[in-house]
């Protein structure tokens, strides 16, 4: 989908008041800390000195924050891919299986330049949350969220495309999935991996691939791995895709 997305050229987002109905005192990172202001978050950001995660996921709803550990991208992991989309100068990076939105938002938060981040997310509640996050965080302009399926909806153009394994999922044992509000099975695993697999065997030459913890397959051939980064659970890796037989 070549849609037009805002401008996101504006200002970097300035420390905004707390929002009513949010990190209330019954969201507090630990038990004992002080709950953290949104504008210490985001002057943290803008300082270069990362948040950590219980502080940013105290703006997340609680049944979302409960599941952050596992499947939302740490702070760190998303300052790292900020700076390479720096460094690169990747400026429109599409998040497949975005969730609530903490990769997206974080590396906005987190980056030098302003970039768009499209992130594509199959459940409702979660494209809910994430929008929520940044409007709270005043990244709207460069953070969109777009509700659908992968593979059922057409994917925005983007010079880099992120995974935080969004397909593993579908083969984790009872209890462990998110919710079973959407189809989780071996067969979608295979068509889900394909199409992405697909997506990339047909993305122009210098296409960005970035995968935290694997996309569920291998890479197609056609990709260099320019940057792997391994202090967190998951690796952290950058591919690009090189010229036909170069
Ligand atoms: C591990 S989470 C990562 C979330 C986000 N990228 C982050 O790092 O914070 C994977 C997300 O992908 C979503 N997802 C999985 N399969 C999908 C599909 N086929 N289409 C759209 N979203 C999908 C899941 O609902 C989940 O929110």
């Amino acid at each position: 989908m070549n849609e037009p997305l805002r401008d996101p050229t504006g200002p970097r987002p300035t420390a905004p008041d707390r929002p009513r109905n949010t990190n209330g005192p019954d969201r507090l990172p630990s038990a004992g800390a002080a709950a953290p202001s949104l504008s210490s978050v985001v002057e943290a950001f803008a300082a270069r000195r990362w948040p950590s995660d219980a502080a940013f996921d105290s703006f997340l709803p609680d049944d979302v924050r409960a599941v952050s550990s596992r499947y939302w991208t740490p702070i760190a992991v998303a300052a790292q891919a900020a700076c390479w989309f720096d460094e690169f100068d990747i400026h429109t990076v599409v998040d497949i299986g975005s969730g609530a939105g903490k990769f997206c938002v974080a590396a906005c938060l987190a980056g030098r330049k302003p970039r768009r981040f499209i992130g594509l997310e199959h459940r409702s509640r979660l494209v809910v949350a994430a929008r929520a996050l940044a409007d709270l965080f005043q990244v709207g302009g460069c953070a969109r969220f777009l509700e659908g399926a992968l593979g059922e909806c057409a994917l925005p153009e983007a010079q880099a495309y992120y995974l935080f394994n969004p397909f593993g999922e579908n083969v984790y044992c009872a209890g462990e999935p998110l919710d079973e509000e959407v189809e989780l099975s071996e067969e979608r695993l295979a068509r889900d991996v394909a199409t992405v697999q697909d997506l990339l065997r047909t993305s122009p030459v210098g296409t960005f691939l970035v995968t935290y913890h694997g996309l569920g397959g291998t890479t197609p051939a056609g990709f260099d791995e320019l940057r792997v980064a391994g202090t967190w659970p998951h690796i952290l890796r950058l591919w690009q895709k090189r010229e036909p037989g170069g």
